[in-house]
């Protein structure tokens, strides 16, 4: 088994990884947007679509809105308690018996036959998490797949700045005096990080050519007995659509949710969610203009795309 998988299966089964995950659009503004981004785009493309494969589907923030909206989803995800914690939201929702929870590893989609589901989701990078296989793991999502997929993976245009910027998060935080330990790790860091920083050209080379989010360190990590992040692979857009092409993928457009958001300061991105129109505008004008696909390297952290067969 590769490290990645390792330390992958390792971080994502931490005890609390489903409960702290179910939270993200109530503690960081650009999760909102891109929950609402995609969501967006998957409730205006499910015109003949019944069943739904979502790999690395997490806590269910989207298999459980599509099993609302009356798909057949089938639920895969590397953690039990990301699964455990998608159950008992989906038992919420009444929506338990429409999907099916499934424990495995995307690197392995062997025992599902070709063109299985009308449609194929995978969001929020889980395919970026499994370096050096993400392109294999594209392939067999697009084999098992009939109609349309939809995949958003880490962006490495996205991702660049942040290494001229340690405090990123910082911009998005909605309430800084919610109980999530990692808006509370964002302030009081917030200080050092800063004074701490250095620009460091090698590092921003380094992730332009190679496009490498972790390696040597993590697997040192890992292997003594630690919980390093994911390595992660990062995207350009024109490669994405590339990869997409050649497994016989038409139609593409990719899009990147959280580009528009960018460009405003935290008291401003505060000040439009704590309005409920101006929030509902904001997120319209967010999905149109983070749609067009000269834009879509600068989503936050993830390039979306999606396609037909
Ligand atoms: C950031 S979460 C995204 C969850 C969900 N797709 C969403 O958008 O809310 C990443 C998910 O990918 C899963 N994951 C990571 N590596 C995986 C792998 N190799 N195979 C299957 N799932 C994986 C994790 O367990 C986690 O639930």
């Amino acid at each position: 088994m590769d490290y990645s998988q390792k330390i992958s299966e390792r971080l994502w089964n931490m005890p609390d990884k489903g409960e702290l995950e179910s939270h993200r659009e109530e503690t960081f503004i650009d999760d909102i947007i891109q929950k609402s981004h995609i969501e967006k785009e998957l409730l205006s493309h499910l015109d003949g679509i019944k069943t739904v494969f979502d790999g690395g589907a997490g806590c269910g923030r989207f298999s459980i809105l599509l099993a609302k909206h009356g798909c057949e989803v089938t639920h895969f995800d590397i953690s039990r308690p990301m699964i455990k914690k998608a159950m008992e939201l989906a038992e919420k929702e009444g929506v338990l018996d429409k999907i099916t929870f499934i424990n495995g590893a995307l690197e392995n989609l062997a025992d599902f036959k070709d063109h299985s589901f009308d449609m194929v989701i995978s969001f929020d990078a889980p395919i970026s998490y499994t370096y050096p296989n993400q392109e294999q793991v594209i392939g067999e999502l697009i084999r098992i797949c009939r109609k349309r997929i939809m995949i958003s993976v880490s962006s490495r245009l996205g991702y660049l700045p942040y290494l001229a910027n340690p405090i990123q998060k910082n911009q998005f935080i909605l309430d800084p005096n919610c109980n999530d330990p990692f808006v509370k790790w964002c302030i009081d860091n917030r200080a050092n990080a800063i004074e701490d920083f250095r620009f460091n050209k090698d590092a921003v080379i380094d992730l332009w050519n190679k496009g490498l989010m972790g390696g040597e360190a993590e697997i040192a990590e890992y292997e003594n007995g630690g919980v390093p992040w994911c390595i992660t692979y990062t995207f350009i857009p024109d490669e994405l659509k590339n990869i997409l092409e050649r497994h016989g993928v038409k139609n593409i457009q990719l899009a990147g949710p959280g580009a528009y958001a960018r460009t405003l300061p935290n008291e401003l991105l505060v000040k439009i969610m704590k309005d409920e129109k101006q929030r509902s505008d904001f997120l319209d004008f967010c999905h149109y203009y983070d749609s067009n696909p000269f834009v879509c390297g600068m989503g936050k952290d993830n390039l979306l795309a999606q396609g037909e067969l």
